[in-house]
């Protein structure tokens, strides 16, 4: 067992679970082995998607709320919380492996500004349209990424993940493929996995586009059908609509302020606004199963930065009339992050209720969410 696997086990034992609650099948006496047979499995293989539930709680990076985000620990710690589905964001490396990182910027959540032997890959470029310095991951290998170790986003607001930085790789998608299917042995059920194509048209200008290659390791992992447990998001337009004609896997589109990156290239003029629209979202329908709105499209703050039910939107309503499935990100439950009107105390850290919040959105309507901490709304849909 190489030793970030290792780490995992040990981590995910310590955290939630005795070591027998996640132990290998039987007759197997390693995680490898274990991964092994799970690949063989029918089930794992083709990705027979149980009825889903509802909510279907996505982790949103991983159990990005308690392990440095988007590491296989993240991935692992989710899993056992008892997220439905876990979210890679991908993106490329020099050599065209997709690995998860948020960003193709990586001195945020990696060691790299630590490590002299790459000083001299820091540089500035233009990233959808915004000046960026940092390094980049097409400017890496593979190789060379493996070599970085995560480190924590926000460390002020997540001390406590903070002290895991160093502990752990950079995954690739395969790696979390793997993990997933092992996991899947030792939990009973099916885990699926919900990747992200991070600045699609930056890595297609590169000659480094993501569509086709996730695609092919999806396949080659037995995920090709609108039945597979597996859904592919993008804040892009022009790229979902490529992935539609390459694949059945099912298609969220993202929605945040302003026009999609692709959609300003292409000068269309489409804004998120008018996708948000009855007549958007019956467009959107046409390439995709689903979207995924920041939490605002449904229920705005008032001016006070309180959450109302008074002031849910038709959003939700809207999309389900045009057939797609509605799951808003991105769901927190440190103070920072919450409405004013669910906070506890003024400790930016401090945990407020995030439960209220969430079963405000489940109220009205939504089909999914996108969770730092997925043990909160496992407990909430269990309650509801
Ligand atoms: O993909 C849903 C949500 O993750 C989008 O926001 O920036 O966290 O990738 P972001
Ligand atoms: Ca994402």
């Amino acid at each position: 067992m190489s030793n970030h696997r290792l780490n995992i086990w040990l981590l995910c034992a310590s955290l939630l679970c005795p070591l027998s609650a996640i132990a290998a099948p039987p007759g197997s006496d390693n995680v490898q082995a274990a991964i092994q047979w799970a690949k063989q499995q029918p089930q794992a293989r083709h990705g027979k998607p149980r009825g889903e539930a509802k909510p279907l709680i996505i982790a949103h990076r991983g159990a990005s709320g308690y392990v440095p985000e988007h590491t296989l620990a993240a991935y692992a710690l989710a899993i056992l919380q008892g997220a439905d589905y876990i979210e890679p964001d991908l993106v490329m490396s020099k050599d065209g492996h997709l690995v998860a990182r948020h960003d193709n910027e990586l001195g945020l959540t990696t060691d790299v500004a630590q490590r002299p032997e790459f000083a001299n890959r820091q540089r500035t470029q233009m990233i959808d349209g915004v000046s960026l310095t940092g390094w980049f991951s097409e400017d890496f290998t593979l190789a060379e990424l493996k070599t970085l170790r995560a480190i924590e986003r926000i460390p002020q607001t997540r001390p406590g993940n903070a002290r895991l930085d160093g502990a752990f790789e950079v995954p690739t998608l395969q790696e979390i493929i793997d993990l997933v299917k092992s996991l899947q042995l030792s939990q009973q059920r099916t885990i699926g996995l919900y990747p992200e194509t991070k600045h699609p048209s930056h890595f297609q200008q590169l000659g480094l586009a993501i569509e086709k290659p996730l695609v092919k390791v999806l396949k080659r992992n037995g995920y090709h059908s609108a039945r597979s447990p597996v859904y592919i998001q993008s804040f892009e337009v022009e790229n979902l609509k490529t992935l539609s004609r390459l694949t059945s896997i099912r298609l969220v589109q993202l929605f945040s302020a302003g026009q999609p990156y692709d959609q300003q290239l292409l000068g269309s003029g489409l804004t998120y606004a008018q996708m948000a629209t009855p007549a958007g979202l019956k467009a959107i329908s046409r390439y995709a199963a689903g979207v995924g709105p920041e939490k605002s499209y449904i229920i705005p703050r008032d001016g006070n930065g309180n959450l109302d039910a008074a002031n849910v939107t038709s959003f939700v309503a809207d999309a389900h009339a045009a057939g797609l499935k509605v799951h808003p990100y991105t769901f927190r439950a440190e103070n920072s992050f919450l409405p004013s009107n669910l906070r506890n105390g003024t400790d930016p850290q401090a945990r407020g209720n995030s439960a209220a919040e969430i079963q405000l959105f489940l109220d009205a309507g939504i089909d999914g969410l996108f969770i730092d901490q997925p043990d909160i709304a496992v407990r909430v849909r269990q309650a509801d």
